[in-house]
């Protein structure tokens, strides 16, 4: 079970290294959990990068070909973290640890760090995965990894945010 320090969370934004492949694909598979629960309309979902270079850009096309095969479509235009989404969110999760330490060196306050949290902290089948890989230079298996372990996650999350 992991600490929220706000109660039912609804403001999440999910964050990677670049928001184009892990980060997107969160918020997609949060997006279509929430309406399948019938919170539709409740969370505000949003997903962000720590670096800038692929800002405006859609999703990987790799990232949409393999999340399309499952039936999600990806629309995001990658954006970087910005000190605001701090205040702005309840939540702020990252998939890996590099994100993490990122996102604990932006916090602007002890109050905001406790909005960050790894996502895979949230699995409850992939129990001992501690990050979502960088699927960015690898294969097909990398990007379906990745989805596999984004819908436990997303579910745990949901789960947790009830
Ligand atoms: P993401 O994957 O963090 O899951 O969006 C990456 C995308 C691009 C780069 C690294 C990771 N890049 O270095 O450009």
């Amino acid at each position: 079970m992991v600490q929220h320090s706000i109660t039912k969370p609804r403001k999440i934004l999910f964050v990677c290294l670049g928001n184009i492949c892990r980060s997107p694909m969160a918020e997609a598979v949060m997006a279509r959990l929430v309406q399948e629960n019938g919170y539709e309309g409740e969370f505000t979902l949003d997903s962000a990068g720590i670096i800038s270079y692929h800002r405006g850009e859609l999703p990987d096309s790799r990232m949409r070909s393999h999340a399309g095969r499952r039936g999600y479509r990806l629309t995001h235009r990658s954006r970087p973290v910005h000190t605001d989404d701090f205040y702005r969110f309840d939540l702020i999760i990252g998939m890996d640890a590099g994100n993490m330490d990122a996102l604990h060196e932006r916090a602007p306050s002890t109050d905001e760090w406790e909005k960050i949290h790894c996502i895979t902290d949230y699995c409850t089948r992939f129990t001992d995965a501690d990050q979502v890989p960088d699927p960015y230079y690898g294969g097909d298996a990398g990007f379906e990894y990745v989805i596999d372990l984004l819908e436990d996650a997303c579910a745990g999350l949901l789960a947790q945010c009830r």
